[in-house]
């Protein structure tokens, strides 16, 4: 079996994580509960801020915030002098709310509200990734109105469709996101920015895909905006100081998942970028980075606890835990792989396999599968590992199903974060029906 991070199995044949019992945890705080490894968070901020270090580059390392935002996280991602991506006003707001420091935030987003801008102009955050036209018109008079400065990126879509294993290039990308680098729409973007009062171009932005293994559709991202950006340097003599090359670096959920370290992923970025600043002679750029999931995926387990099971004969067997989609939606809404352990019993032998179902009344409510597993009872508490990324984050009260709690676990000690929701929370903002209202 995979273990992750700081964890073990315990001399009870307990899966154990930063330190402490996952089985005693449930029986403190609950199941489901998602449980996160902070070292391991610490540890993969650390290695990818060492790689540009050592590469004696200008970057910044922004987390990628929509794949787990609470305030504790910004919290240790500001104790390890991450900077931030924040995509609504949301978000914004928790990071504030964090004590996080405001000038490394970078707002994303392809339909920032008026009012979303406005805020983060308020907050005074660090830097905005400009996704269309419409947004630089906004910023145009919202900074005009202000007075007040804003530095930006553009984002750009560079024709790089990133998958797991591959990767492949088109003319031109249908995506909601950005501005197409080949039908002309980034120079047009860079025309309308890059000599405002009060607009700052730092540079360029793309985000080619999600849980990609393959180092060369980074590379090409690469070679690509740099490209564009020397060719500005030469038509117009403007320099952009920031290349931002976006998240997307895959990590192990199942062992169909062959991942390199994430600072792999960096390295060659950084060879590319200087290979082909020094072919141009372009000063080399500050890389920015946005890695979401490669720095909380794998820190976060989920536990839960089976109820229910049943024998389809012949066909399969069903272990019932007591989340499902709720907590966790990447299974049913795009087949996404898990792999899991029986928590209080992680050294049996793995004599079958279940489907784990989950308790929302949809019948693709499965969590695995084909979940490779001892013998499992009522009572057993079942840990699916790499829920980190885009699991609370993604979660919902489909079928009024409280969401559940979130600890963080660190030295042998667990602290709650997040509290679990109650039934009252659940109807909180829910107002009586009044007839007399709907007569009038
Ligand atoms: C613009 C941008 N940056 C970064 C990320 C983080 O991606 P990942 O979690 O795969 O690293 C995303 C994910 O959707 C994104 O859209």
């Amino acid at each position: 079996m995979h273990l992750y991070g700081t964890q073990t199995i315990n001399d009870q044949g307990h899966l154990t994580i930063g330190g402490t019992d996952s089985v005693e945890l449930a029986e403190k705080y609950g199941t489901p509960l998602y449980v996160y490894d902070i070292q391991l968070f610490r540890d993969r901020a650390r290695a990818f801020q060492e790689t540009f270090e050592k590469a004696g580059i200008g970057y910044q390392v922004a987390y990628a915030s929509k794949a787990f935002s609470t305030i504790a996280i910004y919290q240790v991602a500001a104790e390890e002098k991450l900077s931030l991506d924040v995509v609504s006003a949301g978000e914004l707001y928790t990071a504030v709310k964090a004590g996080f420091p405001v000038e490394k935030i970078h707002f994303h987003g392809n339909n920032k509200s008026v009012e979303e801008l406005q805020m983060a102009f308020e907050v005074g955050i660090g830097c905005i990734v400009v996704d269309n036209f419409y947004e630089i018109d906004l910023l145009k008079k919202l900074s005009e109105r202000l007075e007040q400065p804003m530095n930006i990126l553009l984002r750009v879509t560079p024709g790089i469709e990133a998958h797991t294993h591959d990767y492949i290039t088109t003319g031109q990308e249908d995506s909601k996101f950005g501005f197409d680098l080949k039908n002309g729409q980034a120079d047009r973007a860079f025309e309308q920015t890059f000599d405002n009062d009060y607009l700052n171009l730092l540079g360029l932005h793309c985000h080619i895909g999600s849980q990609i293994f393959d180092t060369g559709a980074f590379q090409l991202a690469s070679e690509k905006l740099m490209q564009k950006m020397a060719s500005w340097k030469e038509q117009f003599d403007y320099t952009c100081p920031v290349l931002n090359l976006g998240g997307g670096f895959g990590i192990r959920y199942t062992e169909e998942d062959k991942p390199l370290e994430p600072a792999v992923y960096v390295e060659q970025m950084i060879e590319t970028v200087k290979q082909t600043a020094n072919a141009s002679g372009y000063p080399i750029p500050e890389i920015w980075i946005e890695p979401g999931r490669s720095l909380i995926g794998d820190a976060g387990t989920t536990l839960y606890t089976i109820g229910s099971t049943k024998e389809v004969p012949g066909t399969r067997k069903y272990a019932a835990v007591d989340g499902g989609m709720s907590d966790n939606i990447r299974p049913a809404l795009y087949g996404a792989k898990y792999s899991s352990v029986i928590a209080n019993n992680a050294n049996a032998g793995l004599t079958e396999q279940y489907t784990i179902a989950g308790k929302c009344c949809e019948s693709g409510d499965k969590l695995i599968e084909q979940a490779d597993l001892p013998v499992v009872a009522a009572g057993d508490i079942l840990g699916i590992f790499c829920t980190g990324a885009y699991g609370y984050s993604m979660a919902s009260n489909y079928n009024r199903i409280a969401r559940p709690a979130v600890i963080f676990v660190e030295n042998g000690v667990s602290q709650l974060v997040v509290k679990r929701e109650t039934n009252d929370d659940l109807i909180k903002q829910d107002l009586p029906y009044s007839q007399k209202a709907a007569q009038e």
